[in-house]
């Protein structure tokens, strides 16, 4: 039998006990498969990983090496998040890697969205192997592939994703999760004990803000997009739209525009908010926010990030537009 293919007699783990159930059978199937052995993983923070780091955590503990690249175009506090749950919390063997700098470099006067995406992936990759080449004994590869990555790809989520790897890393794999589908993953994320928050945080793009920091990135725009972002955020919490709206998130344009300071002319740019509806990313619905909600953000942001002076709102749904705003 393919083990690439979901058994038609599989349930679908909608419980706390058939998750319970698969958390079992896997954890006795990756002992056996691993052994003594290490296993490297890329823990992106994002719900597979996540949930793929836990599972590995709880079979084989410290033989687990994960590694989180901070690629500099995270949200606000998602590093921080991933170190403090898996090393703090969850006394994983965790090595962060600060590479800002070194993703930024390169991405410094690039505008074409797909040159950038490419530069992200590429440089996602090389500093993994790097890091992967100064660990000895590592054996496996452990990978957060789930059911729809093989059913929509050739099976290797790291196509489309920033998770990508090496092709020629000669490591044996461990895809515990990959007959899952997404709501199943976080049922078993959940019984696993992780933050409710993380395993139904909303999607996000592998390449990071870098999509919605329009043109080419500059560290002055990217961080005005990651604070204007962590206010959207803090204000959905607020008001419970983030249960109520699937992703949402700020864009900003590699644009300026006059506006008025302190009784000065002060030119900034324009934070553009997205929040959209939709069941499967195919198709998606403009949400409506109540005006009140949508001033209280605007005067947040225009008041407190330096260097925003104007807030839009994108009332465009999928299609003609995408999801992303890139
Ligand atoms: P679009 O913009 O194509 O996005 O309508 C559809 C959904 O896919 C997410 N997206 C990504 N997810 N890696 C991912 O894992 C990526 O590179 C990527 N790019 C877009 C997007 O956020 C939306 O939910």
């Amino acid at each position: 039998m393919n083990s690439n293919v979901r058994p038609d007699s599989m349930a679908r783990i909608t419980t706390r006990e058939l998750a319970n159930a698969f958390i079992d059978e896997q954890i006795a199937l990756i002992k056996e498969q691993v052994g003594d052995k290490k296993v490297l993983l890329a823990l992106s923070g994002g719900v597979d990983s996540s949930v793929v780091a836990a599972l590995l955590i709880k079979a084989i503990g410290k033989q687990l090496v994960c590694v989180h690249v901070n690629h500099g175009l995270m949200r606000k506090g998602e590093s921080e998040a991933v170190i403090d749950l898996f090393k703090n919390k969850l006394d994983a063997n965790l090595i962060y890697v600060d590479a800002t700098d070194r993703f930024l470099d390169l991405l410094a006067g690039v505008s074409e969205p797909e040159r950038k995406r490419k530069i992200i992936g590429g440089e996602f990759i090389k500093v993994f192997d790097e890091e992967a080449g100064k660990l000895e004994g590592i054996s496996f590869l452990a990978q957060g592939t789930i059911y729809p990555d093989i059913l929509e790809s050739d099976g290797v989520k790291a196509h489309h994703n920033v998770g990508g790897l090496p092709e020629d890393m000669e490591f044996e794999l461990v895809e515990p999760v990959k007959l899952l589908y997404k709501d199943e993953v976080r049922v078993v994320g959940e019984a696993l004990g992780l933050p409710h928050e993380m395993v139904y945080r909303q999607p996000f793009p592998g390449p990071g803000l870098g999509v919605r920091c329009l043109g080419a990135i500059t560290r002055d725009r990217l961080h005005a997009l990651r604070e204007a972002d962590a206010i959207l955020r803090e204000e959905f919490d607020n008001c419970s739209l983030s249960k109520k709206v699937w992703q949402y998130f700020i864009a900003v344009p590699d644009m300026k525009s006059v506006g008025v300071r302190d009784g000065k002319r002060y030119e900034g740019w324009t934070a553009i908010i997205r929040a959209v509806n939709t069941t499967d990313a195919m198709s998606a619905t403009v949400e409506e926010i109540p005006y009140e909600i949508l001033h209280k953000i605007t005067y947040r942001i225009t008041h407190e990030v330096e260097g925003i002076n104007r807030v839009l709102m994108d009332l465009t749904p999928k299609p003609v537009g995408t999801i992303e705003f890139e």
